[in-house]
């Protein structure tokens, strides 16, 4: 494009994108120049020259011409540029004509996040947490159109088989303005990396009334094709020129999470190709770039409006079954019952699956992450949920032994906080791993923990649960929603808390009141009986000094006070672990209080059976006094027989799919 011989560097600065198909040689001898130009063309040259540059102007060793061209061609060739070169006595020894053909190219996405794809934003190329931020977003199409028959997640396919799955993915736009048709040989390809390929797919839509902007003809909105343009097989391919002003749409779709080896941003260029000469590959020469961040996988925690309730019928669990459907329908929320033959006698809907969702300026749907605990409600989770908008993911834990740990009632969320200044307004996730110190323990599986801490906008916190025979968090503590200070109160078990309350009752004269009055199969117990048995205060001291070390570590990471807290009076013991001898592991004494179910303002809480004053439970008063004084109400549900003593309560029998939040993850500052 230049000459460097004869002393004139053509260099050529465009604002839009140009193909340059002719060039300009200065006869030897030349003393000046003087430039001419249609209306169209911008040029400067440098170094500056003084006077016009109509006139002849002395040619200097390094003179460059700079060239912009302001509108897209209507047709090859129609601007010029022409040079006229002069010898010593200002005679014209010849002139050089550029002919100039401009081609205006834009690939566009909704970088500004209000859902709609707006024109060449300044920022589309890059990506930016926060209300000022900018950058698209990408789902992964993790739902599936399908309800029944071959049902699998969308993005495990490599077609589209229904426009309905479009919605899921993010609209890109390809706008083109310039002739009819590029010159010969120059096109247009996108391409991506193919690192980046692996989380994404782009499909093209045919559809006719996509093209062209300026068409009349209103098209059948029903379109059958749409191509792949890029996949982790297809690095880079052409796509068509369209000429005149055009538009043409490609659907994104995300493929995976963001994960340890994935950060969750993607790119996608676009190129306009040069041909150089026969088997000399295209020379890209112009290159427009769109980024995307695929949108993290979110938790809900209690203080969320629920949506639909799920519990396991077990064909011997009807009491419970009967309670949770009168607190579910007094609260006015779905109640979804997995039947028998799905549950396969696996009553634990908590720690099968954990319900979150994602969501894009574009669409939003609820995800379930299904655990690699895979007992026999493993196919609950795929068979039962995934659907049209309701997405599937999950991790396999490869040769990682599954531990109870992996349980999700093992994975809970805080609501929203702030933390010496630092806002978590989507709540921060809970795991309980073992003691930090202990050589060996039980511990969530990397995949898992992998995943959660990858989707970077819960930050997750790792409590200590291995103390615990089953070791799931929801044993030891949850959050309710409160009108007051943080909107939210924490609520932990306390052997403290519980020895208090029977040393009350001791000492105000009921010591002979019973526990476990009106069960089948268990053996009362007396207040006297419980205070003064000097081991099982000792294993409660130990319980308590588990409790406590977890709840500095609330307090620290969520930026809690002691008023946050309320302590519930719940005792626990410890008993030996089958296999592994002489480990000793806690469990609740009598059904644990605090792992329960938070619907609104309305708590279904493990009905205690403690010692009863005046006809009334205790441990059920005090837990009311506590409750009520947050405006909340207890609903105690009897879940003796086929949840606690099975080492699970309310809470690991059940599960909630929670509205969304309202605030929206791209505008968390990070
Ligand atoms: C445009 O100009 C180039 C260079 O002179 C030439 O090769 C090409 O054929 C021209 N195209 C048209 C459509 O005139
Ligand atoms: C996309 O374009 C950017 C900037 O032009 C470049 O750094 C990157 O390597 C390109 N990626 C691919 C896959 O072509
Ligand atoms: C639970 O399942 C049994 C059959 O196994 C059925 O008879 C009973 O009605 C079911 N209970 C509820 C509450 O759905
Ligand atoms: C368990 O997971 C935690 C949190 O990720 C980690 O810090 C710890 O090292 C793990 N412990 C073991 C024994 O693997």
């Amino acid at each position: 494009l230049y000459s460097a011989t004869f002393n004139i560097l053509c260099s050529f600065y465009l604002q839009l994108h140009v193909i340059f198909l002719s060039c300009l040689s200065a006869p030897p001898r030349s003393k000046y120049f003087s430039v001419k130009c249609t209306a169209n063309v911008q040029y400067s040259i440098s170094p500056p020259t003084s006077g016009e540059d109509l006139s002849p102007t002395p040619l200097n060793g390094n003179s460059v011409l700079l060239i912009s061209m302001s509108r897209a061609s209507e047709s090859e060739n129609d601007s010029k540029l022409s040079v006229q070169y002069y010898g010593e006595n200002k005679e014209v020894l010849g002139r050089a004509v550029l002919h100039l053909t401009a081609v205006e190219i834009s690939l566009d996405v909704d970088a500004d996040r209000d859902g709609v794809v707006e024109k060449n934003n300044a920022n589309k190329g890059s990506w930016k947490w926060g209300p000022n931020g900018h950058g698209a977003i990408l789902l992964v199409n993790c739902d599936s159109e399908q309800k029944f028959w071959n049902k699998k997640p969308d993005c495990e396919q490599d077609y589209v088989t229904k426009v309905s799955d479009l919605k899921d993915m993010s609209v890109m736009v390809l706008r083109t303005r310039g002739p009819a048709k590029l010159p010969e040989g120059y096109k247009l390809t996108m391409h991506i990396s193919q690192g980046h390929a692996e989380s994404v797919r782009v499909f093209r839509s045919t559809s006719p009334e996509l093209h062209k902007t300026l068409s009349k003809f209103i098209y059948n909105n029903f379109v059958k094709n749409y191509p792949l343009v890029l996949s982790s097989e297809v690095l880079s391919q052409e796509v068509p020129y369209l000429g005149g002003v055009a538009e043409m749409k490609f659907h994104v779709e995300g493929l995976r999470f963001p994960d340890n080896d994935f950060d969750g941003l993607v790119t996608i260029n676009l190129s306009l190709l040069e041909p150089i000469a026969t088997d000399i590959p295209e020379t890209p020469i112009f290159t427009d770039q769109v980024v995307f961040r695929v949108a993290p996988w979110i938790m809900t925690p209690n203080t969320l409006q629920p949506v639909e309730v799920f519990v396991c019928n077990t064909s011997d669990n009807n009491p419970f079954l009967k309670g949770m459907r009168n607190l579910v329908a007094k609260s006015g929320y779905k109640l979804t019952i997995c039947p028998k033959y799905v549950n396969r006698g696996d009553r634990w809907m908590q720690d099968e699956l954990e319900f979150g969702y994602i969501d894009s300026p574009h669409q939003q749907f609820p995800v379930v992450l299904d655990s690699p605990r895979d007992g026999n409600l493993q196919d609950f989770p795929y068979d039962e949920l995934l659907g049209p908008d309701f997405g599937y993911v999950t991790r396999v834990a490869k040769r990682e032994h599954v531990s109870s740990l992996d349980s999700f009632g093992n994975l809970e969320v805080s609501p929203p906080v702030t933390v010496n200044g630092k806002k978590y307004p989507l709540g921060r996730i809970i795991i309980g791993v073992a003691f930090p110190t202990a050589t060996k323990g039980r511990n969530m599986t990397k995949v898992v923990q992998d995943f959660l801490w990858a989707q970077k906008v819960q930050e997750p916190i790792a409590l200590f649960s291995d103390w615990l025979y089953v070791g799931h968090v929801d044993e030891f503590m949850t959050f309710v929603p409160a009108p007051n200070r943080k909107g939210f109160r924490l609520l932990l078990a306390s052997p403290d808390a519980g020895y208090k309350l029977f040393r009350g009752l001791q000492n105000n004269g009921h010591g002979k009141a019973k526990m476990f009055e009106g069960l089948r199969d268990e053996k009362t117990i007396t207040v006297d009986e419980i205070v003064d048995d000097e081991n099982l205060q000792a294993q409660n001291n130990y319980v308590q000094s588990c409790i406590d070390w977890n709840r500095d570590v609330l307090k620290r990471e969520l930026g809690l006070d002691d008023e946050d807290i309320i302590d519930l009076p719940i005792l626990f013991m410890l008993v030996t672990e089958g296999e592994e001898e002489s480990v000793l592991r806690a469990v609740a004494y009598y059904p644990d209080m605090v792992n329960m179910i938070v619907l609104g303002k309305n708590l279904g809480i493990p009905k205690p059976f403690g010692p009863k004053v005046n006809g009334r439970c205790a441990l059920e008063a005090e837990m009311c006094s506590l409750m009520e004084g947050l405006g909340l109400s207890c609903t105690f549900i009897d879940d003796f027989a086929t949840y606690h003593k099975l080492l699970g309560e309310v809470h690991c029998g059940s599960n909630v799919r929670r509205e969304p939040f309202d605030f929206k993850w791209w505008n968390l500052e990070m």
